[in-house]
């Protein structure tokens, strides 16, 4: 869920490329951590540390339960399990059995493969194919939790574009990239503290023209972008999909680089989904499970999808194996 899971000191991941970096670059974490590739894992154009899932099972389960509209007796006793053990597993002591767990699945309309393997901490993680340009996910604290926004931009280059703001500039600029001293635009998923938060500094401070927001949100120094709707700024195009469900006014944003053919899109997926999970369906369940399967089924399987909170997978992977998708 929003606010757990994450470990800003201990994970950082930056994803090439055009072009691959040589080992031993140094970048700049969250927190002041500092991150080399050699501590990374590497291939040619591939660059991503671990870091953990945002959503482990007791959160599943808590977000399965809400969408499915059932009390934890309720599920318990369709799904033949004790209630004890299922409240347990939901406050994170797990000691439910393979067969449990499959009911459980089955009774709250879970992926099973993927849940099964959530609850054995063997969650897939896959690995990230070349994309044509920079992502610098920029973790920060937030509550007790973390909290990702993204800068995107070409790599060497000096400018890019903001997707989410965090929760303050403070936040934000402890995390940024000393090499990128502008920001072209910058796009948010949906207006919350710990995403938007510090929205109207950070276009002050980095210059930025415009900042895009879904349409309705409220938003000072924001404009509204809709479904569909897509900019073309310099190589790259970046288009919008509406999918309210975490909150009434929520985009994700595809983002490609036409001209690098053969590359992989980035998907930016604010709190629509998760590696191994989904956000919280705090304005509409319904439409927060319609949207998730319809941009994944919308975009190339090899997206890498880069969401609000926790590591990166791909669209394939969570196709396949994430719980909210059966
Ligand atoms: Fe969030």
């Amino acid at each position: 869920m929003p606010g757990s899971g994450g470990d800003a000191a201990g994970g950082w991941a930056l994803i090439n490329l055009s072009s691959p970096r040589r080992e031993g670059t140094r970048l700049r974490e969250s927190g002041g951590w500092i991150a080399s590739f050699r501590r990374a894992v590497y291939r040619p154009d591939v660059l991503i540390t671990r870091i953990p899932l945002e959503d482990e099972l007791g959160d599943v389960l808590d977000k399965a339960l809400r969408h499915a509209g059932l009390t934890e007796g309720a599920a318990a006793a369709r799904a033949g399990v004790d209630p004890t053990k299922l409240r347990d597993a939901i406050d994170y002591r797990y000691d439910l059995t393979a067969a449990e767990l499959r009911r459980l699945a089955t009774v709250l309309r879970l992926n099973e493969v993927g849940f099964c393997a959530l609850a054995q901490d063997q969650y897939p993680r896959p690995e990230i194919g070349a994309l044509p340009f920079c992502v610098w996910p920029l973790r920060m604290a937030h509550g007790i939790g973390v909290v990702n926004a993204y800068l995107v931009g070409e790599c060497g280059g000096s400018r890019g574009f903001l997707f989410d703001v965090g929760p303050s500039l403070e936040a934000l600029l402890e995390v940024w990239p000393g090499s990128v001293t502008g920001v072209d635009a910058a796009f948010l998923t949906h207006v919350e503290a710990e995403h938007t938060g510090g929205l109207c500094r950070a276009v002050e401070r980095f210059g930025v023209e415009s900042a895009f927001v879904p349409t309705g949100a409220q938003a000072p120094c924001g404009c509204a972008m809709g479904e569909g709707e897509t900019k073309a700024i310099g190589a790259y195009e970046i288009t919008a999909f509406s999918t309210p469900g975490h909150s009434a006014q929520h985009n994700c944003y595809l983002v490609r680089a036409p001209a690098a053919r053969g590359s992989c899109p980035l998907l930016i997926s604010g709190d629509l989904i998760f590696a191994g999970s989904a956000g919280g369906g705090y304005f509409c369940q319904r439409q927060l499970r319609t949207h998730l399967r319809r941009v994944l089924e919308a975009v190339p399987p090899n997206t890498v999808i880069a969401p609000g909170h926790g590591p990166l997978p791909t669209v394939e992977n969570e196709l396949r194996f994430n719980p909210f998708i059966v």
